[in-house]
């Protein structure tokens, strides 16, 4: 086995944002390892996968307990890698894990009580073969635990030095001011929000993004790329051993559309002119916010991953790019 080494050169291109109103900064781009990191994908894969990561100023790698498949084997390869790789740079790396979706059978293994997050993220450091993890998010809301109790137990997490910060995914903007509100009371203000947003799914913008100014909390959206609808891959066809083609996949082949694809083939064009792959206009039109403290991206490979990085190289769009684009996704 060849040891790893990260290359001198690992900072040299990568810009890093400061997450809210907090000290930390987070990479523009960032690597979740919802897929591809599993016991069903290649190991050798996925370990290549975050030494490019990381020789490129990645940084920040997102987890949760239930990635895979199976659940929590995402987690474990991640652990052998760090041990295998990234020992001596455990402090250049914000790793995340989240606990909020089923994770195990019974009552205490699903949704937000202070019992399951607290149990779950005992489960995830042992997988990872940590002491803590940077951020710990609850990954879902629970209409059903009094949020009081949810933000208790990520405040718990915290004082019990098992995070250093606490984030909430997917919770609406008014959710997000309440736990946000409660967070601040206990002295363990949230970090990051991690909502689902891109060019094509829009719901941040009717309100959560304003409570995340107003508030100083971070923001990093995952799917930004609708898990490789807003590439060129689907085009021609549902290509084998795409995301949607897998039946491990999430991405389901119903939602390839002849009008989503066209859609997609327009903004394609307009990605063109721009001198970039669709992939990357994606990405960029989400940085154009400064906002927006990191892309959560997912990748199956390499040439993915440098494509996806490319994006960095122009961020900036004219009035006419952002009139083009919204016009081509108001089609019906
Ligand atoms: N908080 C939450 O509830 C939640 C939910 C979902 C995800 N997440 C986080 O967000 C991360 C990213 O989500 P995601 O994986 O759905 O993101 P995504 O970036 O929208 O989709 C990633 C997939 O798109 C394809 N792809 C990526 N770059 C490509 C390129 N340049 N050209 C062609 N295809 C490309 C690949 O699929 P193929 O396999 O087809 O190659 C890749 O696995 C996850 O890993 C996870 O950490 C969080």
């Amino acid at each position: 086995m060849t040891t790893y080494t990260a290359k001198p050169t690992r900072y040299d291109n990568m810009s890093y944002r400061r997450c809210g109103n907090s000290g930390l900064l987070l990479p523009l781009i960032s690597l979740g390892l919802w897929h591809n990191f599993g016991h069903v994908d290649d190991f050798n894969t996925s370990k290549q996968l975050l030494h490019t990561a990381f020789d490129k100023g990645i940084t920040h790698l997102d987890l949760a307990n239930n990635y895979g498949p199976p659940f929590g084997s995402a987690e474990e390869n991640f652990g052998k890698i760090l041990k295998q790789s990234f020992s001596s740079y455990r402090d250049e790396l914000i790793i995340s894990s989240k606990a909020g979706w089923e994770m195990w059978p019974g009552p205490y293994g699903d949704h937000g009580s202070r019992k399951y997050l607290i149990a779950s993220l005992d489960q995830s450091l042992k997988r990872m073969g940590l002491d803590y993890v940077d951020i710990f998010y609850h990954h879902r809301p629970d209409p059903d635990t009094p949020l009081e109790e949810s933000m208790g137990a990520l405040h718990q997490i915290v004082k019990q030095g098992k995070a250093l910060y606490v984030g909430i995914s997917s919770y609406s903007a008014e959710d997000t001011l309440r736990a946000s509100q409660i967070l601040k009371d206990m002295g363990t203000p949230c970090l990051i929000h991690q909502p689902r947003y891109s060019m094509m799914d829009r719901w941040v913008e009717d309100g959560l993004l304003d409570v995340l100014a107003t508030e100083g909390i971070g923001a990093i959206p995952f799917s930004p790329l609708e898990q490789g609808i807003l590439t060129e891959k689907y085009l021609k066809g549902i290509p084998e051993n795409s995301r949607a083609a897998k039946s491990t996949g999430f991405l389901q082949k119903d939602a390839i559309t002849p009008e989503v694809i066209s859609k997609v083939q327009k903004l394609h064009d307009v990605a063109q002119k721009r001198g970039q792959s669709l992939a990357q206009m994606a990405i960029s039109w989400l940085l154009k916010n400064d906002q927006i403290t990191s892309v959560l991206v997912g990748v199956s490979s390499e040439k993915q991953l440098l494509e996806n990085l490319g994006a960095l190289d122009n961020l900036s769009f004219s009035n006419s790019e952002l009139q083009e684009i919204e016009t081509i996704l108001s089609m019906k």
